[in-house]
């Protein structure tokens, strides 16, 4: 009886003082969400992204309001996507790799990472011409999403055979509705042409479309309604994508906030769970 007493209150005690790491730990990450915070205003003005996505706008409003997903060509200027393709080739040995059996294999590279190893393509994700641009297409107000979700604002680097992600739809762990924009950065194979790995859509109907993700494109889409994929590189390949999610309201609740974090370490680790 003893016995059970003592093993039950040290059971108790290791419990609270893991609580307690838990909690200082979760404090300190707040504060350097808060820095981080502070910081980028200064970091986006002194790198403006400049766009040219007025062509087609009426074309490309009609494709997403017909299928929830639209891309367009030469999305950056030439200066802004210059700087931004310089940053995407030399994050390279820093990606985050992760594997999930049958599902997907790549690289990452997160958004607290983006500020120190891609400033300039954090300042793409705040430019308030993007998000005017994407609320006009999208026809209701978004917002860049939370300073602790990792996939805010991202690079998805494939260098590596079969990298790739399968058939799947984007959770949405906001309130409002939740939106993915990819701009490719880098897209070459060893020959010199663009890489394997192909952006397709599934139709409910199961048709697949596959959307040209030539260097500059934008592919903007709801992924949770809208079923994804890329397939896999081959050997020799590079594909850098610079990955951005919205949210017409980015308030999130206890729940979808859990759930965001057990998908986050199929991308950043168990780190996820509790960054
Ligand atoms: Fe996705």
């Amino acid at each position: 009886m003893n016995g059970l007493i003592l093993s039950g209150s040290v059971l108790a005690t290791g419990a609270a003082a893991t609580g307690a790491l838990v909690w200082r730990y979760r404090v300190v990450r707040q504060g350097r969400y808060r820095q981080l915070a502070a910081g980028r205003p200064a970091m986006v003005e002194s790198r403006p992204a400049r766009f040219q996505l007025d062509d087609g706008l009426a074309a490309t409003r009609e494709a997403f309001r017909q299928n929830l997903i639209a891309r367009t060509d030469k999305a950056l200027c030439p200066e802004t996507f210059a700087r931004a393709r310089k940053e995407a080739l030399e994050v390279v040995p820093r990606v985050e790799r992760s594997y999930v059996p049958a599902h997907k294999q790549g690289g990452t590279i997160s958004y607290e990472a983006m500020h120190e190893l891609a400033p300039a393509c954090l300042a793409i994700y705040h430019a308030p011409a993007l998000r005017a641009w994407l609320s006009d297409v999208i026809g209701e107000p978004v917002f860049p999403t939370a300073d602790y979700d990792q996939s805010s604002c991202s690079m998805l680097v494939y260098d590596r055979d079969g990298d790739h992600i399968g058939w799947h739809y984007d959770h949405n762990f906001y309130r409002g509705r939740h939106f993915t924009v990819l701009i490719s950065l880098v897209n070459q194979s060893a020959s010199g042409g663009p890489s394997a790995s192909q952006l397709q859509q599934q139709a409910k109907d199961g048709t697949e479309r596959t959307f040209d993700t030539a260097e500059d494109t934008l592919v903007l889409f709801e992924g949770a309604r809208v079923r994804h994929r890329a397939t896999p590189t081959v050997d020799g390949d590079l594909r850098i994508i610079l990955s951005m999610t919205f949210a017409t309201d980015p308030r999130t609740g206890v729940v979808k906030e859990v759930a965001r974090r057990v998908k986050d370490t199929a991308f950043f680790g168990l780190r996820a769970l509790w960054d």
